[in-house]
């Protein structure tokens, strides 16, 4: 297969051709003749590029992906002399710049960096066509011709790609260990099962762009010499898993998945597999399990994947994030990638920013930026401007930074240094109004509930942990709680079997650590600082500021509020239940939490 140094992709919609697009093709091959180029440019015709009412004829130059517009065929000379002889792009026939705006993920707030999300909103991920107008499918040709799989290896072992799963395992090291690994079969598979509530990263990748994800895949199954794949994708993304089955049954037509891909005698296809719901299946072992048809279980390690995974063969297993991201490492290099980020995190992540911040939702940042800079620049800052106190990264297994770790670099170390991890990309912000043992309370009834049962200490451990907490949370807190959960945590991280149990523990030992005397407040004072915890507060009416408008007697659930019209009113503490909605619906905010 013949390689070239660059792609001219010229618009034949409709509206193109009605402008000249055949003109221009004609006219670009003719010019290439003339200059000597015709070997190292090809000129190739693509549905869309762009809005065709706007611009027309329209025409896309890869790599460097500049975009000229409104061209007619007497512009082609200038225009090939220019940009492929003298390497300068001919300004005056630039398009203006596409202005696309994906509803969901809004334009790029201040600091951000798409990378992974570069085409969401910019493309129609039903059409594979559009995938290939922004550069699709180049890095899979390049890699197929010119490339041999040690070099694939090298380039991403090079860039300093680590697994954006979780775990952050170097992604080119990972893939020589199953290089090396010798069998008769080999198998690629792409962890979509993405259960960290309020993450939805990987969602939008696999709705959006999921052509990136599957030639990130395709290239890793060249890389390690595999020729079957999988996407596990959860089954709570039906349009997830409805858009990649569209993108495989095209990509196969296309001739970029199935026997002899692109002619080169590499064979390689795609299979979705539905996850149905359990947390822990986002586990490679379990998620293995469950691809075989067995109980979503993890399981020892090692062997690790790599050595003995599906049906015992070495299996390659990285998550959507990080397959997105292996075409532009090829296409743009190693060193572009590795300028992004820090000295051992490199390019940009994608996190779901939530919580008390002013713009939440989804974000890709470089690697390094400081938990300041997202909660402020591309956060907004914290809402209705209270204060900061706490920010959770990494998902239920993540823990709680204080204040005093806001100026912290984003990178794997940094994050694990401080008490936490980095994670999938959740990452919630809390406001001064957040109470600290209830957020470990409530991190702790979803792993505990997600547990799968197999191992002691994470089967009982969390359901311990829990319930101390919940004591504490209800104002039953005794002395030595805070003891008895340290060395809970501790055995349960050190004992368990799989990820699950070993952070579990982390929102409770990073709040002990942090948030250690919130804790304190609630065993020893019976009072919970931030008045959340419903069992530690009481309503209570300012006589003085109640005009006696009686709309929060009229409102209580259970008739606890009393008094005359037009005179101070009253709650009974032991009648309330605590459901806050006198506060709400009083106009004269008379009533206040003790
Ligand atoms: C309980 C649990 C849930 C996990 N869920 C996911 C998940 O949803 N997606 C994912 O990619 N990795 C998940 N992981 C991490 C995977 O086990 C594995 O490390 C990852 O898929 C490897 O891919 P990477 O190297 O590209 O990160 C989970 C791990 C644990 C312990
Ligand atoms: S640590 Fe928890 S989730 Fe993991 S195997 Fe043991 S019981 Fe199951
Ligand atoms: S709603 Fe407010 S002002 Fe009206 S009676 Fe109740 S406390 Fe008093
Ligand atoms: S907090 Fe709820 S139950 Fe208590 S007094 Fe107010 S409305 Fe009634």
């Amino acid at each position: 297969m013949a390689f070239y140094r660059s792609h001219v992709l010229v618009s034949v919609d409709p509206e193109c051709v009605k402008r000249g697009a055949h003109q221009i093709i004609d006219a670009l091959n003719d010019e290439l003749v003339a200059q000597g180029l015709i070997d190292e440019i090809q000129v190739l015709e693509t549905s869309r590029i762009g809005d065709p009412v706007l611009f027309g004829p329209d025409i896309i130059v890869y790599p460097e992906g500049v975009h000229y517009a409104c061209l007619s065929p007497d512009d082609i000379p200038y225009l090939v002399e220019e940009h492929f002889l003298k390497g300068r792009i001919v300004e005056k026939f630039r398009a203006q710049e596409k202005k696309i705006v994906d509803e969901e993920l809004g334009a790029p707030k201040a600091k951000e960096v798409r990378v992974v999300l570069r085409n969401c909103g910019v493309i129609d991920p039903n059409n594979i066509e559009d995938y290939i107008a922004e550069d699709g499918y180049m890095a899979l040709a390049k890699v197929l011709s010119d490339m041999t799989p040690e070099q694939v290896i090298d380039e991403v072992t090079r860039s300093g790609l680590r697994g954006r799963g979780g775990a952050g395992f170097l992604t080119g090291r990972k893939w020589q260990f199953c290089r090396n690994s010798q069998a008769d079969m080999k198998y690629i598979v792409c962890n979509a099962d993405e259960g960290d509530p309020g993450a939805f990263m990987n969602r939008r990748v696999l709705e959006s762009d999921p052509h990136s994800v599957i030639e990130g895949m395709i290239i890793a199954a060249y890389a390690i010499g595999a020729r079957q794949g999988y996407i596990y994708c959860r089954a709570e993304y039906p349009l997830a898993v409805k858009t990649l089955n569209i993108a495989i049954k095209q990509a196969r037509e296309f001739g970029f998945l199935g026997e002899n891909i692109l002619g080169t005698g590499f064979s390689f296809d795609l299979e979705v597999r539905q996850g149905a719901g359990a947390f822990v299946c986002g586990e490679e072992t379990a998620l293995m399990a469950s691809i075989e048809g067995r109980r979503g279980e993890p399981r020892p390690r090692p062997p690790f994947p790599a050595v003995s995974g599906l049906w015992g063969k070495p299996t390659n297993i990285n998550n959507v994030e990080t397959y997105a991201n292996v075409p532009q490492i090829i296409l743009k290099g190693a060193d572009w990638f590795a300028s992004m980020g820090t000295e051992k995190s490199k390019g940009t992540k994608t996190f779901a920013l939530a919580g008390d911040v002013k713009h939440t939702g989804l974000i890709e940042v470089p690697l390094g930026i400081t938990l300041r800079e997202i909660v402020y620049d591309v956060g907004g800052g914290i809402k209705d401007d209270k204060g900061f106190k706490a920010i959770q990264t990494g998902g239920p297994m993540g823990g709680c930074l204080p204040a005093e770790f806001l100026d912290l670099p984003v990178d794997y170390e940094s994050l694990t240094q401080a008490g936490s991890i980095m994670g999938s990309g959740g990452m919630v912000v809390m406001d001064e109004e957040t109470c600290m043992v209830d957020i470990a309370r409530f991190f702790m009834e979803f792993t505990q509930e997600e547990s799968c049962g197999k191992c002691t200490p994470c089967r009982i451990g969390t359901r311990r942990l829990l319930e101390i907490l919940t004591r504490i949370c209800e104002g039953k807190g005794e002395d030595g709680d805070i003891e008895r959960l340290e060395e809970l945590c501790d055995q349960i991280r050190t004992a368990s079997l799989c990820g699950l149990g070993q952070g579990a523990p982390n929102p409770v030992a990073s709040t002990l650590k942090y948030f250690r005397h919130e804790y304190e407040a609630h065993i020893y004072e019976k009072r919970c600082p931030a008045k959340v915890c419903r069992a530690l507060i009481t309503y209570e009416i300012v006589p003085e500021t109640c005009t006696g408008c009686t709309v929060c007697a009229r409102n209580c659930p259970v008739n606890a509020i009393t008094g005359e019209r037009r005179q101070p009113h009253k709650i009974d503490p032991d009648i309330c239940v605590r459901c806050g909605i006198c506060m709400q619906v009083c106009n004269f905010n008379a009533i206040v939490i003790n």
